[in-house]
């Protein structure tokens, strides 16, 4: 008889994620890859195995709050040599070996492009040595990601179809990190998304860091764009929505904007960051668009899907930004009535172009963030405040917090509180919107 585990109990695996969509997609590859190896995921780090950090990068003092965060699991490593300690994602690439020099209780360190290798080294850790690994591997990591036997997965999931970034907007560091984009082909995509529906999942969000750059090999050949994945993936009859995120402004093209309007599972909902609403930073970010050219790329959606939910993300105090170019970005956002938004303060990253640029003042950095999400805030407000009343379908998927309660997932991005039967979790019902919170809706079952 075959046997799904190895003898031994399993071992107790902790993972804590930090930064982006994809790093929770990759340490669910992460986990499936080490169930495969004896591993079963548990939720705190106290009597774990191996704890491993999937990390991210992406502004000021990232690392240093890993560092500290690993120093928190020295008593866990004195009471347990054997304990295995991990560093994974972003920092990992970044850092690399320096990691294992600053602390030497870590036993691996394995870069975003390499995990796929993580059984291995793991295997291979105990003799007090460091194992790092960041390379940028040939072989695709997918294919030697060990699959987990088909369990049952929430309704929504996230699915990886292009990876890295060749656009080096001056402030990032992803290109670095995640190193150049690479499209998965059409055919593995559209497995896994029918492998995905299998297990329950209706609701499947698609991941690039460019997604919309989106490039990878069809089954007949041809290179396919985002687009025309889209509308493949949409045949799946158990696919009843799908998403994707995040979009370069630049990469929206015609096809993709109507794939909008005609695509009934397509959501309307868009992340499109622009950063800034001033000409002058958009070009010291190596952006290559202007305002105007983001806004024609809204009107053309809008065109076709009026009553699309738009989202961005905004840098301020970028080096060189003056007040009339803060205003420039308010203006904007006036224009646009973001549904919703991130907004950071410009954070230097050591080794990309605006590192060694001129610095805007902190004091003044944090009170131009301070405008400007109030801004985002009140238009926020105004668009759930909009749906109050209304009658919208809802993707059930888990329990709430009270009793007889499911939160559910709206077309949009808010998750919605609704009392229902949880023998209802999966389906997707109508209800009517009775109340709008900050970042969520409550609703009644029609
Ligand atoms: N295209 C990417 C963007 C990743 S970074 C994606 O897949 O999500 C997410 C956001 O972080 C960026 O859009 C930008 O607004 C912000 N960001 C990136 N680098 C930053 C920095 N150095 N300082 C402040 N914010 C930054
Ligand atoms: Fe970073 Fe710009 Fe690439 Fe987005 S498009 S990942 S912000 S370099
Ligand atoms: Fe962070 Fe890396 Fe994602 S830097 S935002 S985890 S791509």
């Amino acid at each position: 008889m075959l046997k799904a585990r190895p003898m031994s109990d399993p071992k107790k695996l902790f993972v804590k994620t930090y930064g982006c969509q994809m790093n929770v997609y990759d340490s669910e590859r992460m986990v499936s890859a080490l169930g495969a190896a004896g591993y079963e995921q548990v939720d705190t780090a106290d009597d774990a195995d191996m704890i491993l950090l999937n990390t991210c990068h992406i502004r000021e003092k990232a690392a240093e709050k890993i560092y500290s965060e690993l120093g928190r699991y020295r008593p866990l490593k004195n009471a347990k040599p054997d304990l295995k300690i991990g560093v994974a994602g972003c920092v990992a690439q970044a850092e690399g070996e320096e990691i294992i020099r600053r602390q030497p209780m870590v036993d691996l360190v394995v870069g975003p492009q390499s995990y796929h290798r993580l059984p291995d080294m793991v295997a291979k850790t105990g003799n007090g040595v460091g194992l790092v690994d960041t390379d940028f591997p040939e072989e695709d990591k997918f294919d030697h990601l060990p699959q987990a036997p088909k369990s049952k997965r929430a309704p929504s999931a996230f699915l990886t179809v292009q990876e890295g970034c060749d656009k080096f907007c001056a402030f990032c560091v992803v290109p670095y990190t995640r190193g150049a984009e690479v499209s998965r082909p059409a055919q593995k995509i559209i497995d896994e998304a029918i492998d995905l529906t299998e297990r329950g999942v209706r609701d499947i969000t698609l991941l690039g860091q460019n997604v919309n750059a989106y490039h990878g090999q069809g089954p007949d050949g041809d290179d396919w764009t985002l687009a025309r994945l889209i509308r493949e993936l949409a045949k799946i009859d158990d696919l009843w929505r799908i998403r994707f995120t995040t979009s370069h402004p630049n990469d929206m093209d015609d096809d993709l904007i109507a794939a909008h309007g005609d695509l009934d599972k397509l959501m309307p909902y868009l992340h499109l960051p622009v950063q800034s609403g001033s000409d002058k930073i958009l070009k010291a970010m190596n952006r290559k668009h202007t305002a105007a050219s983001y806004l024609k790329v809204l009107d053309r959606i809008r065109a076709v899907r009026p009553d699309i939910a738009l989202s961005g993300d905004f840098i301020v105090g970028f080096p060189e930004e003056t007040e009339e170019d803060f205003q420039a970005t308010l203006d904007l956002c006036e224009q646009v009535k973001y549904a919703q938004a991130y907004s950071f303060k410009y954070s230097t990253r050591p080794g990309t172009p605006a590192a060694d640029r001129p610095q805007v003042d902190e004091d003044v950095k944090t009170e131009r963030l301070a405008r400007l999400q109030a801004l985002l805030a009140k238009h926020q407000h105004e668009f759930l405040q909009n749906l109050v009343g209304k009658t919208i379908p809802v993707l059930l998927e888990r329990p709430g917090r009270l009793d007889g309660q499911l939160v559910g997932r709206s077309e949009y991005l808010w998750p919605v509180h609704v009392l229902a039967d949880a023998g209802l979790t999966g389906q997707i019902v109508n209800v009517r919107v009775q109340g709008a919170d900050t970042n969520s809706l409550s609703a009644v079952l029609v």
